[in-house]
């Protein structure tokens, strides 16, 4: 970090592959750098407290609630948001998204994929209880589950195949 031009401290980091220079307050979420600076508004705000999900991205791969996450904390490090993660896992797993139409309002979704995309990387045939383990922190208003579940499913498959 070193000193803004307003007397703050500059944040530097890599956002979705781009070096980014935020002129924020240390303790701004995460989310807000994300949402409100980079204009990058697929991450969702939802509880605010680490409880819903719906505003997980990547930190240096692996997922976390940015709403809970002070910007200072990612000085360094890599973000990706739901616009950016587009590796082979990533894109297959939105794809069988879309094939198994999970979404509904669609509002938890880009949180759901990041913890699936993330959970494919780590275990690439999780069963049940692998998926429900890593799932279990993102929350649907309209009770999506069981298609999250097939289309992780879905997407292990392809992936496998
Ligand atoms: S908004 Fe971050 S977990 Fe709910
Ligand atoms: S699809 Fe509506 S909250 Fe999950």
């Amino acid at each position: 970090m070193r000193q803004g031009i307003k007397g703050i401290l500059m944040i530097k980091f890599k956002l979705n592959g781009r070096d980014v220079a935020m002129d924020v307050d240390p303790e701004m979420p995460l989310l807000w750098a994300i949402r409100d600076h980079a204009g990058l508004t697929g991450t969702k705000f939802g509880c605010g407290l680490a409880q819903c999900g719906a505003c997980t991205v990547h930190l240096d791969g692996e997922p976390v609630r940015s709403c809970q996450t002070f910007v200072s904390d990612v000085e360094g490090m890599d973000v990706t948001t739901i616009e950016g993660v587009d590796d082979t896992v990533a894109q297959t797993v939105q794809a069988a998204w879309a094939d198994l139409d999970v979404p509904q309002c669609g509002y938890c979704q880009s949180g759901q994929i990041m913890s699936a995309t993330a959970l494919l990387r780590e275990v690439p045939k999780p069963n049940d209880d692998d998926i429900d383990a890593a799932m279990s922190g993102n929350l649907c208003r309209c009770a999506t589950y069981h298609r999250i579940r097939a289309a992780i499913h879905e997407a292990a498959r392809r992936l496998e195949a």
